[in-house]
Protein backbone atom coordinates (compact mmCIF):
# COMPACT_ATOMS: atom_id res chain seq x y z
CA UNK A 1 0.00 0.00 0.00
CA UNK A 2 1.11 3.27 -1.09
CA UNK A 3 1.19 6.33 1.44
CA UNK A 4 -0.20 8.48 -1.51
CA UNK A 5 -4.30 9.05 -1.92
CA UNK A 6 -5.78 8.36 -5.54
CA UNK A 7 -5.73 11.65 -7.57
CA UNK A 8 -9.07 13.12 -7.89
CA UNK A 9 -11.11 11.96 -10.71
CA UNK A 10 -11.23 14.73 -12.86
CA UNK A 11 -14.51 15.42 -14.74
CA UNK A 12 -13.92 15.73 -18.86
CA UNK A 13 -10.43 15.51 -19.30
CA UNK A 14 -8.78 12.93 -21.43
CA UNK A 15 -5.46 15.15 -22.05
CA UNK A 16 -3.02 14.76 -18.43
CA UNK A 17 -1.20 17.63 -19.43
CA UNK A 18 -1.52 20.85 -17.39
CA UNK A 19 -1.73 24.00 -18.40
CA UNK A 20 0.79 26.91 -16.85
CA UNK A 21 -1.43 28.11 -14.93
CA UNK A 22 -2.30 24.85 -12.72
CA UNK A 23 1.04 23.97 -12.05
CA UNK A 24 0.96 22.00 -8.53
CA UNK A 25 1.60 24.58 -5.47
CA UNK A 26 5.40 23.56 -4.68
CA UNK A 27 6.07 26.39 -2.38
CA UNK A 28 5.24 24.71 1.02
CA UNK A 29 7.57 21.74 1.57
CA UNK A 30 5.89 18.70 1.60
CA UNK A 31 2.40 19.77 -0.34
CA UNK A 32 2.79 17.73 -3.50
CA UNK A 33 4.52 14.48 -2.37
CA UNK A 34 3.34 11.47 -4.42
CA UNK A 35 -0.36 12.82 -5.01
CA UNK A 36 0.21 13.34 -9.11
CA UNK A 37 -0.10 9.82 -9.64
CA UNK A 38 -3.25 8.38 -9.46
CA UNK A 39 -5.42 5.97 -10.20
CA UNK A 40 -7.71 7.90 -12.04
CA UNK A 41 -5.90 10.90 -13.34
CA UNK A 42 -3.13 12.95 -12.66
CA UNK A 43 -4.18 15.87 -10.67
CA UNK A 44 -2.75 17.82 -13.47
CA UNK A 45 -5.67 18.70 -15.24
CA UNK A 46 -8.01 21.45 -16.83
CA UNK A 47 -11.48 21.21 -14.75
CA UNK A 48 -11.26 20.46 -11.29
CA UNK A 49 -12.39 17.16 -10.07
CA UNK A 50 -15.65 16.50 -8.87
CA UNK A 51 -16.71 17.64 -5.18
CA UNK A 52 -18.85 14.57 -4.47
CA UNK A 53 -16.70 11.58 -6.01
CA UNK A 54 -12.98 13.99 -4.86
CA UNK A 55 -14.31 13.44 -0.84
CA UNK A 56 -15.71 9.90 -1.28
CA UNK A 57 -12.71 8.78 -2.60
CA UNK A 58 -10.17 10.40 0.33
CA UNK A 59 -13.16 9.25 2.92
CA UNK A 60 -12.93 6.12 1.71
CA UNK A 61 -8.75 6.46 1.46
CA UNK A 62 -8.94 7.26 4.76
CA UNK A 63 -11.33 4.96 6.47
CA UNK A 64 -9.21 2.06 4.54
CA UNK A 65 -5.87 3.34 6.49
CA UNK A 66 -7.62 3.19 9.82
CA UNK A 67 -9.11 0.22 9.54
CA UNK A 68 -5.65 -1.36 8.74
CA UNK A 69 -4.19 0.55 11.66
CA UNK A 70 -7.04 -1.06 13.73
CA UNK A 71 -8.40 2.46 14.26
CA UNK A 72 -11.75 3.56 14.03
CA UNK A 73 -12.25 5.48 11.15
CA UNK A 74 -14.91 8.32 12.72
CA UNK A 75 -11.76 9.30 14.69
CA UNK A 76 -10.07 10.64 11.59
CA UNK A 77 -11.20 14.28 10.99
CA UNK A 78 -10.85 15.19 7.56
CA UNK A 79 -9.97 18.92 6.77
CA UNK A 80 -10.58 20.10 3.34
CA UNK A 81 -7.77 22.68 2.77
CA UNK A 82 -9.65 25.27 0.55
CA UNK A 83 -6.87 27.80 0.34
CA UNK A 84 -7.08 29.32 -2.94
CA UNK A 85 -10.32 28.12 -4.24
CA UNK A 86 -13.38 30.37 -4.36
CA UNK A 87 -16.03 30.38 -2.31
CA UNK A 88 -18.23 28.80 -4.52
CA UNK A 89 -16.02 25.45 -4.40
CA UNK A 90 -15.91 25.50 -0.87
CA UNK A 91 -19.90 25.80 -1.54
CA UNK A 92 -19.80 22.74 -3.42
CA UNK A 93 -17.82 20.99 -1.40
CA UNK A 94 -19.80 21.28 1.89
CA UNK A 95 -22.86 20.27 -0.36
CA UNK A 96 -20.91 16.95 -1.01
CA UNK A 97 -20.43 16.79 2.81
CA UNK A 98 -17.15 18.38 3.79
CA UNK A 99 -17.70 20.35 7.12
CA UNK A 100 -14.38 21.03 8.30
CA UNK A 101 -12.31 23.60 5.93
CA UNK A 102 -8.14 24.51 6.16
CA UNK A 103 -7.42 28.07 5.01
CA UNK A 104 -3.69 29.69 5.17
CA UNK A 105 -4.05 32.90 4.39
CA UNK A 106 -5.80 35.17 6.50
CA UNK A 107 -7.49 37.81 3.78
CA UNK A 108 -8.63 35.40 1.28
CA UNK A 109 -9.93 33.34 4.21
CA UNK A 110 -11.93 36.60 5.94
CA UNK A 111 -13.39 37.23 2.08
CA UNK A 112 -14.78 33.11 1.81
CA UNK A 113 -16.04 33.49 5.22
CA UNK A 114 -18.28 36.43 4.95
CA UNK A 115 -19.49 34.85 1.36
CA UNK A 116 -20.02 31.39 3.26
CA UNK A 117 -21.51 32.57 6.80
CA UNK A 118 -24.71 30.92 6.32
CA UNK A 119 -22.97 27.76 6.33
CA UNK A 120 -22.59 25.72 9.57
CA UNK A 121 -18.49 25.43 8.38
CA UNK A 122 -15.87 24.84 11.10
CA UNK A 123 -12.53 26.56 9.96
CA UNK A 124 -9.21 25.67 10.73
CA UNK A 125 -6.82 28.51 10.33
CA UNK A 126 -3.07 26.39 9.11
CA UNK A 127 -1.05 28.99 7.63
CA UNK A 128 1.92 31.34 9.09
CA UNK A 129 0.47 33.78 12.09
CA UNK A 130 1.72 37.61 11.72
CA UNK A 131 1.34 39.23 14.79
CA UNK A 132 -0.73 41.83 13.57
CA UNK A 133 -3.69 39.63 12.41
CA UNK A 134 -4.30 38.16 15.46
CA UNK A 135 -7.38 39.52 16.00
CA UNK A 136 -9.39 38.56 13.27
CA UNK A 137 -7.78 34.69 13.46
CA UNK A 138 -9.36 34.66 17.28
CA UNK A 139 -12.78 36.19 15.93
CA UNK A 140 -13.41 34.21 13.18
CA UNK A 141 -11.75 30.67 13.70
CA UNK A 142 -12.68 27.49 15.77
CA UNK A 143 -9.13 26.06 15.37
CA UNK A 144 -5.69 27.14 15.06
CA UNK A 145 -3.33 24.66 14.45
CA UNK A 146 -0.19 26.69 14.19
CA UNK A 147 0.28 27.80 17.33
CA UNK A 148 4.51 28.02 17.90
CA UNK A 149 5.15 31.25 20.27
CA UNK A 150 3.85 31.73 23.22
CA UNK A 151 3.60 36.10 22.10
CA UNK A 152 0.73 34.74 19.41
CA UNK A 153 -1.39 32.43 22.00
CA UNK A 154 -1.01 35.63 24.62
CA UNK A 155 -2.78 37.56 21.84
CA UNK A 156 -5.01 35.71 20.32
CA UNK A 157 -6.22 34.54 24.30
CA UNK A 158 -6.80 38.69 24.58
CA UNK A 159 -8.14 39.13 21.10
CA UNK A 160 -11.35 36.40 22.10
CA UNK A 161 -14.39 37.68 21.30
CA UNK A 162 -16.29 37.58 24.68
CA UNK A 163 -17.80 34.28 25.45
CA UNK A 164 -15.28 32.40 22.67
CA UNK A 165 -13.23 29.70 22.84
CA UNK A 166 -10.45 28.55 20.95
CA UNK A 167 -9.06 25.41 19.71
CA UNK A 168 -5.53 25.69 19.25
CA UNK A 169 -3.02 22.98 18.29
CA UNK A 170 1.13 23.38 18.62
CA UNK A 171 3.13 23.35 15.65
CA UNK A 172 6.20 21.67 16.40
CA UNK A 173 8.97 21.97 13.73
CA UNK A 174 9.50 18.18 14.08
CA UNK A 175 12.44 17.49 11.67
CA UNK A 176 13.91 20.33 12.98
CA UNK A 177 14.04 22.10 9.74
CA UNK A 178 15.96 25.88 9.39
CA UNK A 179 13.76 26.64 6.38
CA UNK A 180 10.16 25.45 8.51
CA UNK A 181 8.14 27.14 11.18
CA UNK A 182 7.23 25.48 14.73
CA UNK A 183 8.65 25.04 18.01
CA UNK A 184 11.51 22.86 18.49
CA UNK A 185 10.45 19.29 20.12
CA UNK A 186 12.70 20.18 23.06
CA UNK A 187 10.73 23.44 23.58
CA UNK A 188 7.27 21.71 23.37
CA UNK A 189 6.37 21.02 26.83
CA UNK A 190 7.35 24.70 27.73
CA UNK A 191 4.98 26.70 25.68
CA UNK A 192 2.28 23.96 26.59
CA UNK A 193 2.45 24.45 30.13
CA UNK A 194 2.24 28.17 28.67
CA UNK A 195 -0.32 28.46 26.46
CA UNK A 196 -2.46 25.97 28.80
CA UNK A 197 -2.56 28.49 31.28
CA UNK A 198 -4.14 31.43 29.26
CA UNK A 199 -7.85 31.98 29.18
CA UNK A 200 -10.24 30.74 26.53
CA UNK A 201 -7.83 28.62 24.82
CA UNK A 202 -7.79 24.88 24.66
CA UNK A 203 -4.98 23.45 24.00
CA UNK A 204 -5.81 20.40 22.13
CA UNK A 205 -2.48 18.86 20.95
CA UNK A 206 0.16 19.27 18.09
CA UNK A 207 0.56 19.47 14.49
CA UNK A 208 3.39 19.49 12.13
CA UNK A 209 4.33 19.77 8.46
CA UNK A 210 6.92 17.50 7.23
CA UNK A 211 10.01 17.98 5.23
CA UNK A 212 9.37 16.96 1.56
CA UNK A 213 11.48 14.56 1.38
CA UNK A 214 11.38 13.13 4.74
CA UNK A 215 9.97 9.26 5.30
CA UNK A 216 6.51 10.38 6.17
CA UNK A 217 6.14 7.26 8.95
CA UNK A 218 9.57 8.16 10.85
CA UNK A 219 8.33 11.63 11.12
CA UNK A 220 4.88 11.55 12.16
CA UNK A 221 5.93 8.31 14.14
CA UNK A 222 8.11 10.72 15.99
CA UNK A 223 5.32 13.48 16.26
CA UNK A 224 2.70 10.74 17.90
CA UNK A 225 5.84 9.53 20.72
CA UNK A 226 6.01 13.83 21.23
CA UNK A 227 2.21 13.39 22.13
CA UNK A 228 1.90 10.69 24.53
CA UNK A 229 5.63 12.05 26.00
CA UNK A 230 3.38 15.84 26.82
CA UNK A 231 0.11 13.69 27.81
CA UNK A 232 1.20 13.98 31.71
CA UNK A 233 1.70 18.20 31.15
CA UNK A 234 -1.46 18.70 29.43
CA UNK A 235 -4.19 19.93 31.75
CA UNK A 236 -7.51 19.97 29.05
CA UNK A 237 -8.38 17.99 26.33
CA UNK A 238 -5.50 16.48 24.58
CA UNK A 239 -7.15 14.42 22.29
CA UNK A 240 -5.56 16.18 18.80
CA UNK A 241 -2.74 15.42 16.08
CA UNK A 242 -3.12 17.54 13.09
CA UNK A 243 -0.75 15.49 10.43
CA UNK A 244 -0.96 14.39 7.11
CA UNK A 245 -1.46 15.74 3.61
CA UNK A 246 -2.64 14.31 0.20
CA UNK A 247 1.01 12.83 -0.32
CA UNK A 248 1.11 11.15 2.76
CA UNK A 249 -1.64 11.03 5.11
CA UNK A 250 -2.49 6.79 5.11
CA UNK A 251 1.11 6.99 6.85
CA UNK A 252 -0.12 9.57 9.05
CA UNK A 253 -3.47 7.84 9.97
CA UNK A 254 -1.44 4.84 10.46
CA UNK A 255 0.83 6.89 13.39
CA UNK A 256 -2.72 8.26 14.81
CA UNK A 257 -3.56 11.59 12.89
CA UNK A 258 -6.82 12.55 14.05
CA UNK A 259 -6.98 15.56 12.20
CA UNK A 260 -5.63 15.24 8.30
CA UNK A 261 -5.55 18.77 6.07
CA UNK A 262 -6.44 18.00 2.61
CA UNK A 263 -5.94 19.67 -0.35
CA UNK A 264 -4.60 18.83 -3.64
CA UNK A 265 -6.87 15.52 -3.43
CA UNK A 266 -10.18 16.89 -3.13
CA UNK A 267 -9.48 20.00 -5.22
CA UNK A 268 -7.05 19.24 -7.61
CA UNK A 269 -3.82 21.58 -8.34
CA UNK A 270 -3.87 24.37 -6.89
CA UNK A 271 -3.26 27.93 -8.98
CA UNK A 272 -0.01 29.41 -8.82
CA UNK A 273 -0.76 33.14 -8.40
CA UNK A 274 1.23 34.41 -11.50
CA UNK A 275 1.81 31.60 -13.19
C1 LIG B 1 -0.41 23.37 6.50
C2 LIG B 1 -0.92 22.65 5.31
N1 LIG B 1 -1.50 21.45 5.49
C3 LIG B 1 -2.00 20.75 4.46
C4 LIG B 1 -1.94 21.22 3.16
C5 LIG B 1 -2.56 20.39 2.05
O1 LIG B 1 -1.60 19.88 1.19
P1 LIG B 1 -2.06 18.97 -0.06
O2 LIG B 1 -2.61 19.89 -1.07
O3 LIG B 1 -0.79 18.31 -0.49
O4 LIG B 1 -3.06 18.01 0.43
C6 LIG B 1 -1.34 22.45 2.93
C7 LIG B 1 -1.25 22.98 1.58
O5 LIG B 1 -0.75 24.00 1.30
C8 LIG B 1 -0.81 23.17 4.03
O6 LIG B 1 -0.24 24.38 3.87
Amino acid sequence: MTNALPAPAVAGTENPLAPATLTPDATESGSNRGIKSGAKGGTTALSPPDPGNALADVRAALDAAARQAGRDPRHVTLIAVSKTQPADRVRAMFAAGCRDFGENYLDEAVAKQDALADLPITWHYIGAIQSNKTRPLAARFHWVHTVAREKIARRLSEQLPPGRTLDICLQVNIDRDPRKAGVDPAGTADLLQAVQALPGLQVRGLMTLLDAHAPPAEGYGRLARLFETLRPFATGPWDTLSMGMSGDCAAAVAAGATHVRIGTALFGARQVPGA
